[in-house]
């Protein structure tokens, strides 16, 4: 007997019976697949979603005169505050030694602005060696591990697009030295049309799906492992993780469990901390961190009114300053509770989605055409009862992946990645050549398995190495 779907009535009801125009064309197999797709959308979130931001005005702006700066941990720069941090990166580092503290990657993002040919986390971006990033992330925390004794263990959230490919790779590479990385996925959204809120079909028998926003990682880390087992969450308790360093598959330049901004967490008895840098420019394209009626929360750039986002202070400095890097700290006990009764809002997203047109050809849109929905770490803030707020440096700490060309390119990562190993290099006594503007004129790359920081590649090298051509120590 022929496969039968009982979803026909339950989308009629929410307007979406479009999605089984093909059914009677499909056989058992696809029937079906497309049968669970269907079944695994929430349709009354859907429908006050697509009330919200297809239908009705996006009102995401927040009233200017609520928007307050919020409180900073600046970089040291008195004898004092240098004494301050080094106390707060021996608390951080006594955490990493006692093995509290666990690290999740998230790498589950389709990549569509790289446009790169697999998970963003495979590409080639080491200067000198082409090292992928997730190679060079994992080598930091292998070397994170020497150097704490023990290693912290890494939890990599994918998307049911990229999974496998990242499982794969990883093998491949013999997990790159690291002990037990464990891959979890994260959920799927249906992106609908825009104007008309309908579901998009990517082919008969599949609904055009993409990841729900690295807002998802919260869910995701607490759902059960793929065959029922223990939760990411259930996995970190058992192995006594208190606390979670968190951070973007695109920004090779993380230090990752910085033990001063885990220690400064810690001291502040945190539930979440953030990395922020001084925004340099009004219409600079990162989240700003502020506080709205007293509380921390995170203000996308595209929602700040530009009187905000331009305002400065008298010595010429933004008023709202702090951007974030996606750079974060978690209590477990806060995801916990956060699951447990909070859902983080959906953002909307206008995307070029390819979908199925009436007659069941392939549109590849140019312009864009459907709405995608998304959640956002940054939005666990406001739920925080305690956070701290960290400064670091832009120029040592964050420069993303993100384009295939122009800004946050893998040119600018190149050169970027250069200059601070350039830096390193200097410190340890070497003699770098430079350009005019400062910056260094071929690749030079220091795996973190030779050195982690300056100060480990100081005690290595013998002084007076002079780095005439691309150099890659490892
Ligand atoms: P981006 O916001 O830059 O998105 O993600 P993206 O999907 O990687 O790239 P575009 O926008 O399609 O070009 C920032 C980080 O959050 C992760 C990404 O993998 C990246 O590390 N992310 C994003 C997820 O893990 N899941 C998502 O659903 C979205």
């Amino acid at each position: 007997m022929a496969f039968k779907t009982d979803q026909a009535e339950r989308l009629e009801r929410h307007g979406q019976s479009h999605l089984l125009r093909w059914w009677n064309e499909l056989d058992d197999a696809r029937r079906a697949r497309l049968d669970a797709e269907i079944a695994a959308v929430d349709l009354d979130q859907l429908d006050r979603l697509i009330a919200e931001h297809v239908h009705g005005e996006s009102t995401a702006a927040v009233p200017t005169d609520r928007v307050e700066p919020v409180e900073v941990v600046r970089l040291p720069e008195t004898d004092g505050e240098r004494v301050a941090r080094r106390r707060a990166k021996e608390v951080g580092e006594q955490a990493l030694a006692n093995g509290e503290v666990g690290v999740v990657l998230v790498a589950g993002g389709s990549g569509t602005r790289l446009g790169f040919d697999g998970p963003k986390g495979t590409f080639p971006i080491g200067p000198v060696s082409s090292a992928s990033l997730f190679q060079i992330h994992a080598e930091k925390i292998v070397a994170l591990g020497r150097r704490h004794g023990k290693q912290p263990p890494l939890y990599v959230m994918t998307s049911p697009d990229n999974h496998d490919a990242t499982v794969w790779f990883f093998d491949q590479h013999g997990r790159f030295g690291l002990d037990r990385p464990r891959f979890f996925q994260q959920g799927q959204m249906p992106a609908v049309e825009l104007g008309t809120g309908k579901i998009l079909l990517a082919a008969p028998d599949h609904l055009a799906l993409s990841p729900d926003g690295h807002g998802g990682t919260l869910l995701a880390l607490a759902a059960p492992g793929a065959d029922g087992g223990p939760s990411c969450l259930d996995d970190m308790r058992d192995r006594g993780v208190r606390t979670l360093f968190y951070f973007q598959v695109d920004n090779p330049m993380v230090e990752i469990a910085d033990p001063a901004y885990l220690g400064l967490h810690r001291q502040a008895d945190a539930e979440m901390s953030f990395k922020i840098v001084e925004r340099r420019m009004p219409d600079e394209k990162v989240g700003v961190v502020v506080t709205v009626d007293g509380r921390p929360q995170v203000i996308e750039y595209s929602d700040l009114s530009p009187e905000l986002a331009g305002k400065r202070r008298s010595d010429g400095q933004l008023e709202i300053w702090a951007g974030s890097i996606a750079i974060h700290v978690l209590e477990r006990s806060f995801i916990e509770r956060l699951v447990g009764k909070h859902r983080l809002p959906f953002h909307r997203a206008v995307k070029k989605v390819a979908h199925l047109d009436d007659a069941g050809r392939t549109i590849k849109p140019a312009e864009p055409n459907a709405v995608k929905f998304e959640q956002f770490i940054f939005d666990a803030l406001p739920e925080a009862e305690r956070w701290s707020i960290v400064e670091t440096d832009r120029l040592r700490e964050f420069e993303p992946l993100k384009n295939a060309t122009g800004p946050d390119s893998p040119a600018t990562v190149h050169q970027r990645m250069s200059d601070v190993f350039g830096d390193w290099l200097e410190q340890a006594g070497a003699v770098v050549p430079r350009r005019p503007d400062g910056s260094v004129p071929f690749g030079i790359e220091i795996s973190p398995l030779y050195a982690l920081d300056a100060n480990e590649l100081k005690a290595k090298l013998a002084p007076g190495l002079v780095v005439e051509k691309p150099i890659y120590l490892h």
